[in-house]
């Protein structure tokens, strides 16, 4: 597609919008895109929060539904022109305590979502993916490129890497206009306190400790959810249908930096780091080159630093948001299960 050549859509249904980016990005849509209407189906998981949308529910329509039910999903795409699939279960370790809800939700919910969108007709389906579908980099220097083969590692990642496939054959077989971004690993508010840039930051700000795991040399290229998000509304609007771009910060940032930086800001001491057993599979680089992404006009505004130190603020401000998260049996029972025994 020329890139001066700008689709328009009105009736947009963003799924999983009361999770952590589908609920950064319904704020940044609603301000890039006033007369949006904006649809949220979210079946309102362990990690869906309307608390999340809490500022915004009058402005948006919301369905509590599952995007595996082809009822829900038909009831949500009624009448609209663009489809973002944010929904998904997110969570690494998670995948590997129990991976059934991976693919009910991401690669089954994904398929009832296009078919859908097929019969909805609507002009374009957006398949929010992650670069974790290309696996682990380390021992080399190399990026990540959207030719590059999938070499999914955990059950989550395979999940998404099916996902990403069905989306593919959708535009491939049925002329389904699809578009696909593979994200980096992301942070920013209202992130569910289980990566491990929310847990460490709540973790510290109740002197617990900070679980690294293995020798905490494992890389990530964090980028900001309000990066993400535009990054995910430009090729909404840009993209060129049945193609992938990856987006990420071109940062590379170890588990131990981390964990440092946030012990540093919050003032809590080194004492804090506890190195504990790895993660079985654990990937050890991420890394994606997003100059495709970036050709199509793709601006980031937060560096790591600004970044982190916005959120870190973020939490301190809003204690009641994590200290009721962090209340529910569904976090105490992840911390007992994966953590009690590292
Ligand atoms: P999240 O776990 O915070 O939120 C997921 C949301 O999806 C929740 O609101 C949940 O209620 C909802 N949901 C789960 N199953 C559902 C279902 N069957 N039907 C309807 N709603 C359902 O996830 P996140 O971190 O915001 O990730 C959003 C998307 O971005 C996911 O597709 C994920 O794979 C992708 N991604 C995440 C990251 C990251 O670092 N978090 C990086 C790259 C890509
Ligand atoms: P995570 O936030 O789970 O994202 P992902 O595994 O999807 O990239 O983990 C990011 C990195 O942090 C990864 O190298 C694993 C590491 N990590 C820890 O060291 N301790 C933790 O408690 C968690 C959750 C992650």
């Amino acid at each position: 597609m020329d890139k001066t050549v700008q689709k328009q859509f009105k009736r947009v249904v963003v799924t999983g919008g009361a999770g952590f980016i589908g609920a950064n990005y319904v704020h940044y849509a609603l301000s890039a895109h006033p007369d949006w209407q904006i649809v949220v189906l979210d079946k309102l998981t362990y990690a869906g929060n309307l608390e999340n949308l809490e500022a915004v529910l009058h402005r948006i329509e919301f369905i509590q539904g599952d995007i595996a039910n082809p009822a829900d999903a038909r009831k949500a795409l009624q009448g609209a022109d663009a489809v973002l699939n944010f929904a998904a279960e997110s969570h690494v370790d998670r995948s590997l305590l129990d991976a059934r809800a991976f693919v009910r939700t991401n690669i089954e919910g994904t398929l009832v979502l296009l078919e859908a969108a097929r019969q909805a007709g609507v002009r374009r389906f957006l398949q929010v993916s992650t670069d974790e579908v290309y696996g682990d980099l380390s021992g080399t220097d190399r990026h990540s490129l959207e030719t590059d083969p999938f070499r999914p590692r955990s059950p989550y990642a395979a999940s998404k890497a099916g996902a990403e496939h069905l989306v593919l054959a959708y535009g491939i077989s049925h002329g389904l206009d699809v578009v696909i971004t593979r994200g980096s690993n992301t942070y920013g508010p209202y992130q569910y306190p289980e990566k491990i840039i929310p847990l460490f930051i709540t973790n510290a700000l109740e002197d617990k400790p900070l679980p690294i795991y293995g020798d905490g040399s494992a890389v990530r290229d964090y980028m900001h959810a309000l990066d993400h998000a535009a990054g995910i509304d430009l090729v909404l609007h840009r993209g060129a249908a049945g193609e992938a771009y990856n987006l990420g910060a071109r940062e590379q940032v170890s588990g131990v930096q981390v964990a440092e930086a946030i012990l540093a800001a919050l003032g809590k001491p080194a004492t804090l780091k506890k190195f504990v057993a790895d993660r079985p599979g654990h990937d050890y680089r991420y890394s994606v080159d997003p100059s495709k992404a970036e050709a199509l006009g793709w601006v980031r505004r937060y560096s790591f630093s600004r970044g982190l130190a916005e959120t870190i603020e973020w939490y301190v401000q809003n204690p009641s948001w994590w200290q009721r998260v962090r209340a529910k049996k569904e976090h105490q029972s992840l911390m007992q299960t994966w953590y009690g025994q590292r």
